[in-house]
C-alpha cells in the first residue's frame, strides 16, 4: 500500500471512531452531532419556524422563551413540554408557565423530522435550533447550535421555583444567573436582552405600579409618563400585555436604551439600569449593538449546555409532549 493509500485509510478510521462517537453519544455535544443520522434537521426547522413566524410573528418571542424556560428547570431537556397526565403535573402547568407559547411549532418541526430519521432527533435539540432561528428572523445574530442534548423524563410543577421571579433586582439575579449557573454578568444582562422580543402580562408588573413601599405609590425608577403607560395596560386586567420595548417582534438593542430611559418594564429589568454592577453593560449594549449581539451569543451556548443529559441518559422523545 502507498503512503497516500495508508494516510487515507487511517483518516477513514479516523473518522469512522468520530462518527461512532457521536451517534453513541459519547461527546459531548456537538455541531454535527446528527451528521449521517439525521443531515437535514436544521433546514427543516428553520422552514417550520419561518413558516410560523410569517403567519405569527410574536411566536419568535414565544420560541426563545421556550428554551429559556426549558434550560432553567431540569436543564435543556424539553421538559418544558411534557403535557400533564393524571397522576403528573407537568412544568408548563405551574403559575409560572406564564404563558409560554409556540408548542404546535416544535411539534410541526418534531412530525417532519420524524418521518426522515424516526427517534434520532431530540426535542430539546429542537427547541434550541427554534429558538436560535426566531432570533435570526427577527433581526438578531446567529450563532451556531451544539447538539446531541437527550430528553428528560421527569417534568413537576414544583420544579419550576428555579425559573427567576420578574420582582428580582440585581443581587438576585446576579446569584442566580452567576452564582448558581455560571453565567458572566455581562451575560446576564445580554440574555435579559431577550426582551428585546415579545411582551409582559399586568400581572408581571403591578407590583411596580401602587403600594410599591411605605414612601412611593409607585416604583420610582419607573419614568413617570411610562408609569402612566403601564397603568393604562392594567386597566385592561391582569392578562392585559405590555411589549417590553418599541420593536416587540425585531431582535435589536432598543431594550436597552429603554432601560435609560426609566421605561424597562419589570423589576428585573429596570433594575439592570439601577444598579451600579451593571448600568455600564446596559450603556455599553445601548450604545453598540454588535456588543450585545456578541455576548448573547455567548450567553446562549452556555444557557443551551446547561446540565445537559448526553449519552445514554434520558431518551430520545417520540412525541415531544410524552414521555416515551
Ligand atoms: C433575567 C431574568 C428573567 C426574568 C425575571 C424574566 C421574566 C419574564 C416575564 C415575567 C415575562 C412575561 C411573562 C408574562 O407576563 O406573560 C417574560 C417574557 C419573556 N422572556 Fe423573560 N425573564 C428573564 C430572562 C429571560 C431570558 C434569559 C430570556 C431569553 C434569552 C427571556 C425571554 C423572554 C421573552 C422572549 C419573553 C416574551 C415572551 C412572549 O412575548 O411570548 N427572558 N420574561
Ligand atoms: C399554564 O398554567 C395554567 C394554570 O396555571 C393553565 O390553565 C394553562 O393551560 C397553562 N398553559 C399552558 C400553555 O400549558
Ligand atoms: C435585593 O433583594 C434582596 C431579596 O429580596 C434583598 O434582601 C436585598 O436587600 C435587595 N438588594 C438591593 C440592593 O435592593
Amino acid at each position: 500500500m502507498s503512503k497516500m493509500n495508508t494516510a487515507y485509510v487511517v483518516l477513514l478510521l479516523l473518522i469512522e471512531v468520530l462518527m461512532r462517537g457521536a451517534r453513541l453519544g459519547v461527546d459531548a455535544l456537538s455541531v454535527n452531532y446528527y451528521g449521517m443520522a439525521c443531515p437535514f434537521v436544521e433546514p427543516i426547522v428553520r422552514n417550520v419556524v419561518n413558516q410560523a413566524l410569517q403567519k405569527d410573528p410574536t411566536l419568535a418571542a414565544a420560541l426563545l422563551r421556550l428554551h429559556f424556560h426549558d434550560c432553567f428547570v431540569q436543564g435543556c431537556d424539553a421538559s418544558v413540554l411534557i403535557d400533564s397526565t393524571n397522576d403528573n403535573t407537568a412544568e408548563k402547568d405551574s403559575p409560572a408557565n406564564q404563558s409560554l407559547r409556540g408548542y404546535e411549532v416544535i411539534d410541526q418541526a418534531k412530525q417532519i423530522i420524524e418521518m426522515q430519521c424516526p427517534g434520532v432527533v431530540s426535542c430539546a435539540d429542537i427547541v434550541a435550533l427554534a429558538a436560535r432561528d426566531a432570533v435570526i428572523w427577527a433581526g438578531g445574530p446567529y450563532y451556531d447550535i451544539l447538539k446531541g442534548r437527550r430528553d428528560g423524563t421527569r417534568s413537576k410543577i414544583q420544579d419550576t421555583v428555579n425559573l427567576p421571579a420578574p420582582t428580582l433586582n440585581s443581587t438576585a439575579l446576579i446569584q442566580m444567573f452567576v452564582g448558581q449557573h455560571g453565567f458572566t454578568v455581562q451575560e446576564l444582562v445580554a440574555l435579559s436582552g431577550g426582551h428585546t422580543l415579545g411582551v409582559a402580562r399586568c400581572s408581571s408588573f403591578k407590583n411596580r405600579l401602587k403600594n410599591f413601599d411605605a414612601t412611593n405609590d409607585v416604583d420610582p425608577s419607573l419614568e413617570p409618563n411610562f408609569a402612566k403607560t403601564l397603568s393604562t395596560t392594567c386597566s385592561g386586567g391582569d392578562t392585559a400585555v405590555q411589549a417590553f420595548d418599541s420593536t416587540m417582534n425585531t431582535f435589536d438593542n432598543a431594550y436597552f436604551s429603554a432601560l435609560q430611559r426609566g421605561w424597562g418594564v419589570l423589576t428585573s429589568d429596570q433594575t439592570l439600569f439601577t444598579s451600579p454592577q451593571t448600568k455600564s453593560i446596559v450603556n455599553a449594549f445601548a450604545m453598540n449593538q454588535a456588543m450585545f449581539f456578541f455576548i448573547f451569543q455567548q450567553g446562549m451556548l452556555r444557557m443551551g449546555s446547561l446540565d445537559v443529559k448526553e449519552g445514554n441518559q434520558g431518551e430520545v422523545r417520540l412525541n415531544c409532549r410524552k414521555i416515551n
